[in-house]
């Protein structure tokens, strides 16, 4: 980034969306305003009121800094070290997904299915990460107990860090397992949640240098086809889930047909697609018989 002795903060920011706008980066607008608040200790949509405010030296070596990784195409969410999601700020590391907006279908729609229930939920959540959906899942439903799973240990130390932040540690309980293996439900589920790595090895080329250099390869790939992780998932969950309890998963583009099929095959009902705004099925969910 271009330096410069005028160190009022709409000078600053000017110089960093500049930077990144030569850098080909998408919004640069708000990119600079992200990391402007995150040196300043200020929310974004007020960063910029006081616009004379002079940013102190050290904080304008720092913004100079994020300006600059951001234009070598690292996510902002990993410069300031968390994410929104379903309005909770998510606390993320190297060894997590970055939480997606589309995961938030997900979380609707087991909310939709929790918030009617006449006991009190008992959720899985396999594949875990930063604790996005499990997490969500037991701040917005005070009574659900839930279990999140993952393959990582240094996932599962996130997930329960943001438990802690968002006061529902106590209704949690994190596990490492492999899929399925080794999960024993004394207490059925009532729904099982998963948003499994979906990305073929094929497909792991092509994704944006922000995704494949900062998300954990582990949380992205299943494997050759990309969808490996949905027969053992699907297949397991019969005997984990109670009578009329159900299994929701998120999917990549083009593969919500064949996930369908796994569901049918292992004896699943009322098998739904839900699409995404842009038309695109990104759920699959479908009942154990009750
Ligand atoms: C796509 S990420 C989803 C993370 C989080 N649930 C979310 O939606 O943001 C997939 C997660 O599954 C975990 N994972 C990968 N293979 C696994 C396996 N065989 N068993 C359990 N978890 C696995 C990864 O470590 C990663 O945290």
């Amino acid at each position: 980034m271009e330096t410069s002795s005028d160190n009022r903060k709409r000078e600053a920011f000017k110089r960093g969306v500049a930077s990144l706008k030569e850098a080909g980066i998408e919004n640069p607008a708000l990119d600079a305003a992200v990391l402007l608040g995150y040196v300043t200790g200020e929310p974004t949509d007020t960063v910029l009121m006081e616009r004379d405010a002079t940013l102190e030296p050290p904080e304008v070596l720092l913004y100079s800094s994020l300006v600059q990784k951001r234009c070598g195409r690292v996510a902002v969410s990993r410069l300031v070290g968390g994410r929104e999601f379903y309005s909770r700020i998510f606390h993320i590391t190297d060894d997590v997904l970055d939480p997606r907006p589309e995961t938030e279908i997900l979380v609707d729609q087991a909310l939709r299915y929790l918030e009617v229930l006449e006991e009190n939920p008992v959720v899985l959540d396999i594949g875990t990460g930063s604790g996005a959906i499990a997490v969500t899942v037991a701040a917005q439903i005070p009574l659900a107990r839930v279990t999140a799973t993952d393959i990582s240990m240094s996932a599962l130390a996130v997930a329960r860090r943001n438990a802690e932040v968002h006061l529902v540690r106590e209704r949690m309980n994190f596990v490492q397992a492999d899929l399925l293996n080794g999960i024993r439900g004394e207490d059925k589920f009532h729904v099982i949640l998963s948003n499994p790595p979906y990305i073929s090895c094929a497909q792991f080329e092509d994704l944006q240098d922000e995704v494949r250099e900062g998300d954990p390869t582990l949380s992205l790939i299943s494997g050759p086809e990309g969808t490996e992780c949905y027969p053992p998932l699907v297949e397991g969950s019969m005997n984990l889930l109670c009578a009329g309890g159900s299994l929701m998963v998120e999917v990549g583009a083009g593969q919500a047909n064949f996930v369908t099929g796994i569901f049918d095959q292992a004896g699943f009902t009322d098998i739904r697609i839900v699409n995404d705004l842009a038309g695109t099925g990104r759920v699959v969910k479908g009942k154990k018989n009750a």
